[in-house]
């Protein structure tokens, strides 16, 4: 038997992923309660929006509101994906104490879906990235990379674990300090995961990488406990399970913050986050968008709550 890690981080992407995906326009203030919410149930880190273009992403065009608006706690890190450079002007133009603590880019490990996620191939998305992370660099803003299709691609099928250890080398090369392995459509099964997995694992120290898996076939939280098998500690959920990828048809969201916190507490990992009031933000946040949690534990624990 393997020994898991002892603690483990979850960052809640569900502000930014999760709600990147609401048909319904959703105001600024909810996004900042539900940021706010996050904060006071003790998460370390928490992906709160995205600049990009509001001709792609209409519903995060109000990113520097929200950004601007949100109650931060010290120690807390607020980060925020940006597309290219004019994202992260945007992200930058505000005084210091509004700018995110930590910038996410992004690069898929498969042609096809960069073209359509971002409109360029693989290689110039991170030449495009190049200048945003020397920037980043200069300024201490954190640099984090999500590398999509890892383990599946919606539009080329089947991804081999050498094109994610390609663009993860090319993340490193540009200074991107930290990597998630995106499972971007939710088709990954725990071995499959491994081998993804270990492709990073040859470019980046084992606490500079996590997992980012989508929930769409629930196979999330079987790859979740393949990672901590492998001694990776760090997690990327959405409350509620909100969510999906504008540009990965049918893909579900993230798998379900309440979902890999039950999965932890019951290994005996902690994290730092109170389980009860995570559940209750994310059974606020359904309640707001007209639908039940997709989280099973959530509501397991809602239902158990109302009898
Ligand atoms: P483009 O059309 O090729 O770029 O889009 P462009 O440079 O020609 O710009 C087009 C227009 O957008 C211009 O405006 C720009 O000014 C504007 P116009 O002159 O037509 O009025 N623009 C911007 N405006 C605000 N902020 C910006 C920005 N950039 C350009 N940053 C681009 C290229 C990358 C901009 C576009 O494709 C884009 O924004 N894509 C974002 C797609 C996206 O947000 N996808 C979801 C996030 S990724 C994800 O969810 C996966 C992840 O969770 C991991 C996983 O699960 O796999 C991270
Ligand atoms: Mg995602």
């Amino acid at each position: 038997m393997p020994t898991l890690p002892q603690r483990a981080q979850i960052v809640d992407v569900g502000p930014r992923d999760g709600l990147q995906n609401e048909k319904q326009m959703i105001p600024a203030e909810i996004k900042i309660e539900l940021v706010d919410r996050l904060t006071d149930a003790g998460f370390g880190h928490i992906e709160v929006t995205s600049y990009v273009s509001p001709k792609w992403v209409p519903q995060m065009s109000d990113a520097a509101d929200v950004m601007a608006r949100i109650r931060r706690k010290p120690g807390v890190v607020y980060s925020v994906l940006v597309p290219n450079t004019q994202g992260y002007l945007k992200a930058t133009e505000s005084p210091r104490a509004l700018w995110p603590d930590e910038i996410v880019v992004f690069a898929a490990a498969s042609e096809a879906f960069s073209q359509k996620n971002i409109n360029c191939s693989i290689d110039e998305s991170i030449e495009r990235f190049r200048p945003v992370t020397e920037q980043a660099q200069q300024h201490g803003i954190r640099i984090r990379g999500a590398l999509s299709c890892a383990l599946g691609c919606p539009y080329q099928g089947e991804v081999e674990p050498d094109a994610v250890a390609h663009v993860a080398r090319r993340m490193k090369e540009i200074g991107v300090q930290h990597v998630g392995v995106a499972d971007t459509l939710g088709t990954g099964t725990p071995e499959k995961t491994k081998r993804a997995m270990d492709a990073v694992l040859n470019v980046y120290e084992l606490d500079e990488v996590s997992g980012h898996f989508h929930d769409t076939y629930g196979m999330a939280t079987a790859n979740v406990y393949a990672c901590l098998e492998l001694g990776v500690a760090s997690f990327d959920s959405s409350i509620a399970g909100l969510g999906g990828c504008p540009y990965a048809k049918g893909a579900t969201g993230n798998v379900a913050t309440e979902d890999v916190l039950y999965l932890l507490n019951g290994l005996g990992i902690e994290t730092g986050i109170d389980f009860a009031k995570a559940v209750a933000t994310g059974q606020w946040i359904s309640g707001i968008l007209g639908r039940k949690a997709h989280s099973r534990a959530g509501n397991a624990v809602t239902a158990k709550l109302a009898a």
